[in-house]
């Protein structure tokens, strides 16, 4: 699919037409990744951030919310309870909290593979390549780190006072032969559909294992969420709303066939009812849920309303039926992406 189709669908309003879409991307996933709908546990380490990305409600600036950080036993008791939900993966994911001692986070990685056979996913935002070698060292398998633009100009108004090129830091972690996720908002103020055109050609560019992506959803308490009128584009802003994030996810998938997209809980929030289902129909074929202790999930919110904030145990099952009810089944095994596997067997062969 060539950039200007790309372009097209982005655009496309005609219900028929991104049917034909939706489609096309069931059809590329049936094929290279198949039935199987990946869970992973996710443990929301720390809320604690010392940037100052202006789309986020856990940025430093913001002194009205209650900081956390999980302890080792606390992070250890996560795992318990994913393994015991029969989840293969774990994603430990954190703001930017820079008094995380990374041998900390070694040793755990280490401790969680002593209490089950999991897959470990980083998000911890930007480090140096030391302690990404460090993590991966440890035991660490995947890492993610999204983009959340291609535009730099964009990128550097939203996130002030940012330093490193984020596109190296994932280069890095390629090298580190870590599985690599990277991703965007749909719709963050400013964001052309020129600008999510680009984004969507460079996921194919990095040839990536992992793509996030979610709806931008505004919060009234960042300053971005106070001005979006000052970025917003007259006629070329992407909206942030859930066709255009399904549009998203079917493009990516048909361009990066093998990847993993997970179904996000981002999107999810604009669609409590069925936007997982809808998701995982259109291109994506993982869904993460939160497997933090319940006491901090309100205190990690990125943005307003995230809905499992109020998942209960029994979400653990639901989401079990609500994927059989879809035809599909539940992985089994940790979910590499199938580019990732391929990769390592051709080293063996
Ligand atoms: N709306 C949607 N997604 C957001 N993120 C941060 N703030 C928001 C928001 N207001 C996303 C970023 C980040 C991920 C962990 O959460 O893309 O990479």
């Amino acid at each position: 699919m060539d950039r200007g189709q790309i372009l097209r669908w982005l655009r496309e309003q005609d219900q028929a037409r991104l049917d034909e879409l939706w489609n096309m991307a069931d059809h590329v996933r049936r094929q290279k990744v198949g039935n199987e709908v990946h869970l992973r546990g996710l443990i929301e380490v720390s809320n604690i951030c010392s940037r100052g990305c202006l789309y986020c409600n856990l940025n430093a600036s913001n002194k009205s919310i209650e900081r956390y950080r999980l302890s080792e036993e606390e992070i250890i008791e996560c795992g318990n309870s994913a393994k015991k939900y029969g989840y293969n993966t774990l994603v430990l994911q954190s703001g930017e909290d820079k008094s995380i001692d990374p041998e900390w986070v070694s040793r755990i990685i280490r401790k969680l593979k002593e209490i089950g056979n999991f897959a470990i996913t980083l998000s911890l935002g930007e480090w140096d390549q030391g302690v990404y070698k460090l993590w991966r060292d440890a035991g660490a398998d995947r890492y993610l780190l999204r983009f959340e633009t291609s535009d730099r100009e964009l990128f550097d108004k939203i996130h002030p006072g940012s330093k490193v090129h984020r596109i190296e830091l994932l280069e890095i972690l390629k090298k580190l032969d870590y599985e690599v996720g990277s991703g965007v908002m749909v719709g963050i103020p400013g964001q052309s559909y020129e600008s999510l055109a680009d984004d969507i050609e460079l996921f194919r560019t990095l040839d990536l294992h992992m793509i996030g992506l979610g709806p931008y959803v505004p919060d009234e308490n960042t300053i971005l969420g106070k001005n979006a009128a000052e970025l917003m584009l007259s006629d070329q802003q992407v909206p942030a709303d859930e066709i255009t994030t399904y549009k998203a996810y079917a493009l990516a998938r048909i361009i990066c066939p093998e990847t993993n997209i997970p179904a996000t809980t981002a999107l999810a929030t604009l669609n409590p009812v069925d936007g997982y289902e809808k998701a995982l129909s259109r291109g994506a074929n993982v869904v993460m849920p939160n497997v933090s202790p319940k006491k901090f999930r309100k205190l990690y919110s990125i943005y307003p309303k995230k809905v499992c904030v109020n998942e209960c145990d029994s979400f653990h099952e639901e989401i079990h039926n609500r994927i059989k009810a879809i035809g599909r089944t539940v992985g089994q095994g940790r979910g590499s992406s199938v580019k990732y596997l391929k990769k390592h067997q051709e080293n063996y062969v």
